[in-house]
């Protein structure tokens, strides 16, 4: 720990982040717009004194080598040595070394299971059925070498046996993945009765694996079992088969992104080589990252059914934000569900399909057009809803502007009427994700609630989000307490984690606070959290007197106070319906009175 800190102080947090984003000053802070989502008003901000940065967008923050890690895309131990090295600091006494000797041990047992498997497949009798599967899958003998498919029959611990004779540790077998602790004490097998396929990181490191059920049973488990979270196992900065597509992906200049194992393996067998898979689920933020180190044109093939839709539609849209251009490649009905499928019956028909792929925009457009009625006014603002929030979400103006041409031709409108249509949508869609705080938003305008609303209510609860502002704008002029305490109460924070900061701030409270004081009366985390808070102040309410800052404490006060009661009234309702099923007047009685007071 003390290397890190050795690292921290050497090197200047606003210099390294100011290599990557154009910092402003803000105060004794510095401001710049988020790197990590986009944005078109900063809510980044850079604190240099405490040596963190924080966004108030998508809430992401840390330190400097947290900061490296989403930057770059590299782990910690990985960010460690970037900066101790620009730090000048030696890290030959530092921890990691022992994380990092158990990532290269876990590495080579990984290896040695690959082998395993492999060669159980290739040689076994017990692995007969295994083989003809395969064959009836059409995999030929290279596809199963080069990679590496192999098999682990139906038994306890083959494998981890197997792998402790070879003299590894248990502790090493646990933390692969490979070996699972029993209850009742000795160890087993994750994979038993498996398909297996070795899973290898972007430089070819065999980082897990993902095994498919041959016999399914009822107690097999699912179709396909993955390796856990691990030192060197991560599933959501994967891509299966990237190690082996990357350069044909870079000739290409496009990817194809299919779902699983087997479409990888299928289309490369095919010829087509730029072929990666997401493993079945919606792309994350890292897998694009990884993707657009080697293009930013993808082609996207996923199970026809809704349910892969709508969880695809989450990364498609990320990555659209993120300014890739994207395809969908749809399969002709009866073709086949996947790639693997398709080629099975005709690999000219999978070929086709990419090639003529359509662009997402084109394809959100068929889809949204189907079966409605043009004519009906109600249907048409349908479909321009729908639509601009599509078109919305594109960060460059000229696409957005030949989307919105199209849009206007598509359902006979003009032009004009949907540029102020995509201001209402994009409005309504960040000020009311959840549809339920019409009345806030029709209060006076007010900087920290439009603030709080730029941010996510439903992660956080529109109460903890109104209460940070709050005590964001009390911590820079703590002498407003006194006026505003009367209307507090500390049934509005209970459930947030700024509960222990308002009873401290009671408790301290002698005509002025002494923030230090108030402080270090609290946890550590609850600490961190006002030093974020404090950084908040500068972003949001830089120019603020103390009279505006008033002003503004009394609407967040009354926010809070119309939300609290709001949620309180919701449970006494619940309550008094209960109490009415069970036929208890008393109770009702009771209930009735507390909502009446709820008024006052
Ligand atoms: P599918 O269910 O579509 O399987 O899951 P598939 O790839 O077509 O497999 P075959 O053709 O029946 O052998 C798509 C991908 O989702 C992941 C796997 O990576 C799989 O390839 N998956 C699926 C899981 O991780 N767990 C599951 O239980 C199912
Ligand atoms: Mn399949």
């Amino acid at each position: 720990m003390t290397d890190t800190q050795a690292i921290k102080d050497r090197l200047d947090i606003v210099q390294i982040i100011g290599e990557y984003v154009r910092l402003k000053k803000a105060g004794i802070n510095w401001k710049a717009n988020c790197p990590f989502h986009n944005e078109k008003s900063p809510s980044f901000m850079v604190q240099p004194e405490k040596q963190f940065w924080h966004c108030f967008g998508c809430s992401k923050g840390g330190d400097v080598f947290s900061f490296l890690q989403e930057m770059e895309g590299v782990d910690f131990s990985e960010a460690l040595k970037i900066l101790a090295d620009r730090a000048g600091v030696k890290l030959d006494s530092y921890a990691s070394e022992v994380n990092k000797s158990q990532k290269n041990r876990i590495i080579e047992i990984n290896n040695k299971a690959t082998y395993f498997f492999n060669h159980f497949l290739s040689e076994m009798p017990a692995a007969e059925a295994a083989r003809d599967y395969l064959k009836r899958r059409e995999l030929t003998t290279e596809t199963i070498t080069e990679w590496q498919v192999g098999f682990i029959p139906e038994q306890w611990d083959l494998l981890t046996k197997y792998l402790l004779n070879k003299g590894n540790s248990i502790d090493d077998l646990l933390a692969s993945g490979l070996a699972i602790k029993k209850d009742g004490g000795g160890f087993y097998d994750r994979f038993r009765g498996r398909i297996m396929f070795p899973i290898w990181d972007a430089h070819g490191n065999v980082v897990g694996f993902t095994g498919r059920i041959l016999v399914e049973t009822e107690k097999s488990g699912g179709k396909y079992v993955n390796t856990p979270q691990t030192l060197v196992f991560d599933k959501s900065r994967l891509l299966y088969g990237l190690n082996k597509a990357k350069t044909e992906i870079k000739a290409k200049d496009f990817t194809v992104l299919v779902e699983g194992q087997m479409d990888v393996i299928a289309c490369h067998q095919a010829g087509m080589k730029n072929v990666v898979a997401s493993s079945g689920t919606a792309l994350t933020m890292e897998q694009i990252k990884l993707l657009k180190r080697y293009s930013n044109n993808i082609a996207i093939a996923f199970d026809a059914d809704a349910a892969g839709q709508n969880a695809a539609k989450r990364g498609i849209d990320l990555a659209l934000e993120q300014g890739m251009s994207i395809k969908i490649i749809q399969i002709p009905p009866g073709a086949g569900k996947d790639a693997d499928e398709c080629i099975k019956k005709d690999k000219d028909v999978w070929f086709k399909a990419v090639e003529s792929a359509k662009e997402v925009m084109d394809w959100y457009f068929t889809n949204a057009v189907v079966g409605v009625n043009k004519n009906d006014p109600k249907q048409k603002q349908k479909i321009a809803e729908v639509l601009l929030a599509e078109i919305a979400r594109l960060p460059y103006a000229v696409e957005r502007d030949h989307w919105l041409k199209k849009l206007a031709d598509e359902i006979g409108v003009d032009r004009s009427v949907l540029v102020a249509e995509m201001s209402r949508v994009v409005a309504q869609a960040k000020r009311y994700p959840d549809n339920s705080h019409a009345n806030l938003a029709s209060k006076p305008a007010s900087p920290s609630i439009a603030a709080a609303s730029q941010e996510n209510w439903e992660e956080k609860g529109k109460i903890h989000l109104l209460a940070e502002n709050f005590f964001a704008l009390l911590l820079k002029f703590p002498q407003l307490f006194a006026q505003h305490a009367p209307g507090l109460r500390s049934e509005f924070f209970e459930h947030t984690p700024l509960a222990g900061l308002y009873e401290s701030l009671k408790k301290h409270y002698n005509g002025n606070i002494d923030i230090m004081v108030v402080k270090n009366s609290l946890t550590k985390e609850e600490q961190s959290a006002i030093d974020i808070l404090v950084l908040k102040t500068d972003k949001d309410y830089s120019g603020f007197d103390a009279q505006q800052t008033s002003k503004e404490l009394s609407i967040l006060l009354g926010a809070i106070k119309s939300e609290w009661q709001k949620n309180k009234r919701q449970k006494l309702f619940v309550e008094l319906k209960e109490a009415e099923k069970n036929g208890d007047p008393e109770a009702v009685q009771k209930i009735l009175k507390e909502i009446m007071e709820l008024e006052k």
